[in-house]
């Protein structure tokens, strides 16, 4: 009885769960429940009927078990051991997530493993040598956690291994022999760990390898042979170790070699001349080694070469001529050889050049007039040669000049004033320890992006002319050793400055010298000086009137011959439309407002001065109304960049990408138009401005309101905006909050990302620098990588934050010297001064309670400006920490 009444339930559960029976027929299901309630799965087991259609979980075709299982980018953690329970599994991705601890060594029992990536956890411990066992694997990538010890000899195992990746974790011991032995290995990748010892002399011998970086390790010995045996490999990095000897002749082996980075090692001999073979080669850097001999005309066959820095090594010779067929090069770095001659005119042709730096040699030829027939340059560095001659005054055309350095050299004769038209000239201009003579130009008063300034041991004499009080970036200056007289312009860049900037001049005088002197014979000279001043202004006067009548002639006559061509080229002459410029190409990407949206009137709202909204450091932005009523914001991307309008069609393409782009933080595009050579970008137009006008636009002071949460709100907006971007891989060039729009509501947006994508600097080869930022925003460490990076994005993000606290500029001479709102910030406390002074007193003396979230949102703000790039929160995690101070 009592057996029957236990059989009749038995089977009354049975026919009602009808789980029990999918239970026999799925037989991973009660793995995967454990293992989704272990890492907190939320999506699993709602529908325990079928576990294929789960979230990542992909089954076998036959027999319903789990072949594939991704869980990357989850955020997950836990214990992730019980997947060994997945017998069938051959595909298991569990990159960016949290996991720590071991990798468990039941991985090892997954045989029909062929895919396994842990990469970008936080692994930890040795790697185990269970996964020798994995005798299927193809595919292993364990890189980016936190791993010790040495890559275990068990590995030896993995016969079929095509891709090996363990970059970035503590690894120490040498490469092991077996990696050489792997005859399908096309991938190997272990950069930033401890390995010491040699790079096995097998390696790539039977494999084809394609991709080999080991850099920054301590590896030794020399370059091995083997590597370009089979003539497959198409990416080389080995910086930043201490290897030996020679580059290999048998690189001219791989036609297919695009990149070779052998730079920070201690290298010696030649550059083979078969280096001119590796006809695909873009990239080679071979920087601080102990190379020696001629530089091999035979990089000139390598026609896509990009950039060549060779610089710190003992090269000696010219730089040979035929490098001058090199049309895509874009950076040429010699520095810190031994290289003479001419600086080559050749060169000078290669119109994508736009980094040349010569500096530290013994170049002892003259300054060319040719100098800047390649519009492009923005890097001129001849410092520290011995070139003679004078500066050519078509010097003046080098006006995409961010930095010109040409100190300590043997030039003669004056400054041309024509270095005043160099208005992007930002970074430095130095012409110290030469032979110059004659006035300072007035014109170097038009510099006012430049950031440091030094005449400095010259013959220069007569005054400093007041005009250089248009210099208004200038934090450093030296006019010391030269001939200089007559009184320092009251100007607090000037003042601010050490008496050392001023001092070895035959009469200077004012702050910070001496105070200029009164005596009966000063009053007289002081006539003198009011005479001559007048004289000077006078002819200043009838020479700028002279100056800016003749550019007007000139302008007009320019445009009307521009406007002829134009029309010509296209044949319109008859229609009337001969006096508008030519629309190359244009669209707008959302429907509902192509109507509304005439490209002649954006064309023409550009062309007038008076509709311009900003200027930033990649495009101006002007208010343009159209017929339809509608108002537009139309970005114009400045003259630097029209490298893009070479690329039209991937332009395009790109836009159209970022206008589906979708985040309330960010600024889409809706539209471009092309005409002649100028890209011309279409935004919706908000009311409210830029951030930096919210913030310190003087104007609407008398009538403030604290605002806090409001400035909270934006802070919290941008950050959103940003950790979006970088998700999605974007890294945006230019944050400042001259960038951040604000709607209607205050709600903020973030601009200029579409330059970010256009000029990609990730794309192209690694330390290729378009751009700069804006200044006071740009991370301290672009200095050295001229990267810019996801951390430095967090930095120049702190800097906008420090604004929305403080309510001031990130750049203000009342910092004091050489200080910016980063610095004044952070030296609070060594200047005995508590956080709270530092913030803005009209919102966080308001109450208790704001005063509080400001300081909770100021340690963020010290976080993200941190001078370490690596301690830098990244963006998602400072939105998190942003979001915490409105909750509590
Ligand atoms: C459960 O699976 C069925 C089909 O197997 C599917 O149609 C349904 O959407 C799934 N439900 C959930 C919540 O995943
Ligand atoms: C399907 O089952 C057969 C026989 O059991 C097996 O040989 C085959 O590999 C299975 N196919 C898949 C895709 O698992
Ligand atoms: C995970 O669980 C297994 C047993 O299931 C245990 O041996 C192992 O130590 C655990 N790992 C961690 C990191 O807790
Ligand atoms: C692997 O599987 C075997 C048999 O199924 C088991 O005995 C062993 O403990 C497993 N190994 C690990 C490391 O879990
Ligand atoms: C890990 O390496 C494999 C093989 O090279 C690669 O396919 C995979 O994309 C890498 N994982 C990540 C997260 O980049
Ligand atoms: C490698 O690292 C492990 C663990 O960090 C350490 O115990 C070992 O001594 C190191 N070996 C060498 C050769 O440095
Ligand atoms: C690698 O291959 C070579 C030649 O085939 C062999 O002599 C050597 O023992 C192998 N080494 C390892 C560690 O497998
Ligand atoms: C140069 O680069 C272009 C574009 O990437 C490519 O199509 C071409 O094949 C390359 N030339 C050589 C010689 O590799
Ligand atoms: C430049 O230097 C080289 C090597 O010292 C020398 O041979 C050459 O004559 C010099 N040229 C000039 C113009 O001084």
């Amino acid at each position: 009885m009592a057996f029957l009444c236990l059989f009749t339930i038995l089977l009354a559960g049975f026919l009602s769960r009808s789980q029990l029976v999918m239970a026999q027929l799925l037989p991973d299901e009660t793995a995967l429940l454990a293992i989704g309630k272990e890492l907190g799965l939320a999506g699993w087991g709602l529908n325990s009927s079928d576990y294929c259609s789960w979230p990542g979980i992909h089954c076998g075709s036959n027999n319903s078990m789990v072949e594939k299982l991704d869980l990357s980018r989850r955020g997950l953690q836990g214990n992730v051991s019980l997947i060994s329970e997945l017998k069938a599994l051959k595909w298991l991705d569990l990159s960016y997530n949290n996991f720590h601890g071991s990798i468990p060594p039941a991985f090892g029992n997954l045989s029909k493993l062929e895919f396994l990536d842990l990469s970008s956890n936080k692994f930890g411990n040795s790697i185990p040598a269970d996964l020798g066992r994995l005798r299927n694997l193809r595919s292993l990538n364990l890189s980016n956690n936190l791993l010790t010890g040495a890559i275990p000899h068990e590995l030896e195992g993995l016969k079929k291994l095509q891709d090996f990746q363990i970059f970035t974790n503590r690894l120490n011991g040498s490469i092991p022999i077996w990696v050489g032995n792997l005859t399908n290995l096309r991938v190997f990748t272990a950069y930033e760990n401890e390995l010491i010892g040699k790079i096995p002399d097998n390696l790539g011998s039977v494999s084809e390898l394609e991709l080999l970086n080991l850099h920054s390790n301590q590896l030794e010995g020399s370059i091995p042979e083997s590597i370009f045996a089979l003539g497959k490999l198409e990416v080389l990095v080995l910086t930043q170790n201490r290897l030996s000897g020679n580059l290999p002749e048998l690189v001219g082996n791989c036609k297919g070699l695009s990149s070779i980075r052998i730079g920070n090692n201690e290298l010696i001999g030649n550059i083979p001349k078969t280096i001119g073979n590796v006809s695909s080669l873009t990239y080679f850097e071979a920087d601080n080694n102990n190379l020696s001999g001629q530089i091999v005309p035979e990089f000139a066959q390598c026609s896509n070469l990009t950039l060549l820095n060779l610089a710190f090594n003992g090269f000696t010779g010219m730089i040979p001529p035929e490098l001058g067929q090199l049309a895509n090069l874009q950076e040429l770095i010699v520095s810190g050889n031994s290289l003479f001659g001419e600086i080559p005119t050749s060169i000078l042709r290669c119109k994508n050049l736009n980094k040349l730096d010569l500096s530290n040699n013994r170049f002892n030829g003259t300054i060319s007039e040719d100098l800047c027939n390649t519009s492009r340059l923005q890097y001129l560095i001849l410092g520290q040669n011995s070139l003679r001659g004078e500066i050519p005054h078509t010097i003046g055309s080098c006006l995409k000049l961010l930095e010109l350095q040409m100190g300590s050299n043997y030039l003669t004769g004056s400054i041309p004033p024509e270095i005043g038209h160099i208005k992007n000239l930002q970074i430095t201009l130095n012409l110290s320890f030469n032979h110059l003579h004659g006035p300072l130009p007035p014109e170097l008063g038009r510099l006012d992006k430049l950031v440091s300034l030094d005449v400095s041991n010259n013959q220069l004499s007569g005054n400093i002319p007041v005009a250089f009080k248009g210099m208004l970036s200038l934090i450093e200056v030296n006019f010391s050793n030269n001939l200089f007289t007559g009184p320092i312009p009251a100007f607090v860049p000037f003042q601010k400055s050490p008496n050392s900037s001023f001092l070895g001049n035959k009469g200077l005088c004012g702050v910070p010298l001496s105070l200029c002197g009164n005596s009966k014979g000063a009053d007289h000279e002081s006539y003198h000086h009011r005479v001559s001043y007048r004289i000077i202004l006078v002819v200043i006067g009838s020479g700028l009137a002279v100056f800016v009548s003749v550019t007007v002639v000139v302008l007009l006559f320019m445009m009307r011959e521009r406007q002829e061509k134009a029309a010509k080229s296209a044949g319109v002459t008859d229609n009337g439309t001969n006096n508008r410029p030519l629309i190359i190409a244009g669209n707008v990407f959302v429907e509902n407002l192509k109507q509304a949206i005439d490209f002649d009137a954006v064309v023409k709202a550009t062309l007038k001065d008076s509709n311009k909204l900003s200027t930033g450091t990649f495009s101006s932005v002007y208010k343009a109304v159209m017929p339809s009523g509608m108002t537009l914001s139309v970005r114009r991307l400045s003259s630097m960049d029209r490298t893009i309008i070479h690329h039209q069609n991937k332009m395009i393409r790109e836009l159209e990408r970022l206008s589906k782009l979708c985040h309330d933080n960010l600024m889409r595009p809706i539209g471009f138009v092309i005409y002649e050579d100028v890209a011309l970008l279409l935004h919706q137009y908000l009311p409210n401005g830029t951030l930096a006008q919210f913030l310190h636009d003087s104007t609407k002071l008398p009538e403030y309101k604290p605002d806090w949460p409001i400035r909270l709100a934006i802070a919290i907006g941008v950050a959103e905006g940003l950790a979006f971007l970088h998700h999605v891989a974007i890294i945006h060039l230019d944050i400042s909050s001259g960038n951040v729009l604000l709607d209607s509501d205050f709600n903020p947006l973030v601009g200029e990302v579409e330059i970010s994508k256009l000029l990609d600097p990730t794309r192209g080869t690694a330390s290729i620098s378009a751009v700069a930022g804006s200044f006071g925003y740009i991370p301290p460490e672009y200095a050295y990588t001229m990267q810019v990076t996801a951390p430095g994005n967090v930095y120049s993000y702190g800097v906008v934050l420090l604004e929305i606290l403080t309510t001031r500029i990130p750049v203000d001479e009342a910092f004091g010297e050489g200080i910016d709102l980063v610095k004044w910030v952070h030296s609070a406390p060594a200047r005995g001064e508590t956080p709270e002074q530092i913030l803005d007193a009209r919102l966080s003396t308001v109450s208790f309670a704001w005063r509080k979230e400001m300081l909770a949102a100021l340690k963020v703000a010290l976080l993200c400006t941190d001078t370490t790039p690596a301690k830098r929160p990244k963006m998602k995690k400072v939105v998190e920490m942003l979001q915490e101070i409105t909750q509590n």
